[in-house]
């Protein structure tokens, strides 16, 4: 395995690392997407490529973008998606979590559970996150399963803009207590 200083976390498929400029083509064309805005219940961006990209490198070089947002890649090192973890309460030691595969030929084929599981591991080692959670559409129920094999269960539902939204959290105590074949390989990769 050749040894990478971008590499956060590699599961057992999925390896996380920290997003990079070239990233902003695929980005752009996964947030446009409709079919993939659908699942996150918002609408596709529609600014111009040139405004999303001044907006975009603003952010991976003046924000904390890169210690919480990663691309998603498969074992070839083709980039498949993104995870991220934000609106986080320091009070409540928490945060919230979100993935999208933006390439539709591999979902269903592990790594979104995969990205998930070692993400998990990687915030609770590295960060004093103590839970985290999400919101999924009531009706996305491949996302609901590959959080549940990423160790989430269901703990409350909300109405928005009428669609129902399941709320799912992992617990920083709870996951340590998980049998070791229900986690995901940790391949421990660099912490800053
Ligand atoms: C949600 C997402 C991250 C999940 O990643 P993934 O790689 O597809 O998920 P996995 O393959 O790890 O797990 C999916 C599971 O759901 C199952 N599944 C697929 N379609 C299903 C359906 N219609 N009903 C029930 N289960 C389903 C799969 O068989 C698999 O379970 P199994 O391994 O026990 O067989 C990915 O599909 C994705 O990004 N989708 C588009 C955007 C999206 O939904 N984002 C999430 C917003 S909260």
């Amino acid at each position: 395995m050749i040894c990478r200083d971008d590499v956060v976390a590699r599961g057992r498929r999925a390896v996380l690392r920290r997003k990079r400029m070239s990233d902003v083509v695929e980005d752009y064309a996964w947030r446009s997407d409709e079919n993939l805005a659908r699942f996150d219940a918002a609408p596709p961006v529609r600014v111009p490529f040139a405004d999303y990209v001044r907006n975009w490198s603003f952010d991976l070089r003046f924000t904390d973008v890169t210690e919480r947002a990663f691309a998603i890649e498969d074992e070839s090192g083709r980039r498949i998606g993104n995870l991220m973890y934000y609106n986080a309460d320091r009070s409540r030691r928490q945060a919230e979590l979100g993935i999208s595969i933006g390439e539709p030929d591999y979902w269903s084929r592990g790594y979104g559970s995969d990205a998930v599981t070692v993400a998990v591991r990687y915030i609770f080692q590295h960060t004093s996150v103590r839970r985290l959670y999400l919101h999924t559409l009531d009706w996305n129920q491949r996302a609901q399963r590959a959080f549940e094999k990423a160790g989430f269960a269901v703990c409350g539902t909300f109405w928005r803009n009428g669609q129902t939204f399941l709320v799912m959290e992992v617990r920083r105590e709870r996951q340590a207590t998980r049998p070791r074949e229900a986690r995901t390989a940790w391949g421990g990769g660099r912490a800053r």
